[in-house]
């Protein structure tokens, strides 16, 4: 596993579990992505997994938003999956937690409904083997509802300071999507949001609120609803 796993900083752990993180990324990312999926979401289902899934700050979010009838929460670090054993304990649905590479995930074929894959990615080197695993354990007509940050927001000086990732892995968001559909997934234009919140701007987006730069930011957050083709 080690091969698979860059631990983040101690900054970057506490970062996480903010109530900032939590309001204005998490849940943001989470209301965006059930717009985004509109009516093709699912009403009635039985799995979602919650993958790269941390301390399970979103589980019982993700109970509400989407009403599956178990959560299955995969992340690597054993640390964060004892604080996400006690997220688990209030959520409104059975919680499933497994310690699990997101490349190597120890899940049948077919076993999830709908993966919610919230900023994972890009601290992954074998970017290509987490995507096919993702489509591996999801269920034909199974719904990916990813969010990432792209390598413009990730080399920025301030990331680079206080995180810690995988070098010279992170890409455009056209390169996310590229994978995302190489590993067998489908969507279509509708289905993607690329935009840049003010938090992924190098200076929080000050010289733009004084009007001090012009030119249209870079993109630097990625939101897709892909499917997995119906078997
Ligand atoms: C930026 S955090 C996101 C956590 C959570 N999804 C959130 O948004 O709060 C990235 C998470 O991915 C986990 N992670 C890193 N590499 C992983 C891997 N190869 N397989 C599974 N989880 C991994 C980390 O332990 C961490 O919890």
């Amino acid at each position: 596993m080690a091969r698979d796993w860059v631990p983040d900083t101690a900054f970057g752990r506490w970062f996480l579990s903010t109530d900032m993180w939590l309001q204005r990324v998490l849940a943001r990312a989470i209301a965006d992505l059930k717009q985004l999926a509109g009516t093709n979401a699912p009403d009635s289902f039985n799995r979602l997994m919650d993958v790269g899934c941390g301390q399970g700050r979103v589980f019982s979010l993700l109970q509400k938003t989407f009403s599956p009838r178990q959560i299955v929460g995969v992340d690597i670090d054993p640390h964060l999956l004892e604080r996400a054993a006690q997220a688990a304990r209030q959520c409104g649905c059975p919680v499933e937690l497994k310690r699990s590479s997101v490349t190597r995930l120890d899940l049948p074929d077919a076993y999830i409904d709908v993966i919610f894959c919230h900023q994972l990615i890009h601290h992954v080197a074998n970017q290509e083997g987490a995507l096919r695993e993702l489509h591996r354990v999801l269920a034909p007509g199974g719904m990916l509802l990813l969010a990432e940050s792209c390598e413009a927001f990730i080399k920025t000086w301030l990331v680079r300071l206080l995180f810690r990732h995988p070098r010279g892995v992170q890409k455009p968001a056209e390169g996310y999507l590229d994978l995302v559909r190489a590993a067998g997934f489908v969507f279509a234009d509708a289905d993607v949001r690329i935009w840049t919140p003010w938090w992924s701007l190098p200076d929080l987006g000050f010289t733009r609120k004084l009007g001090l730069v012009r030119r249209p930011p870079v993109a630097t957050e990625l939101l897709v609803v892909a499917r997995k083709a119906p078997g």
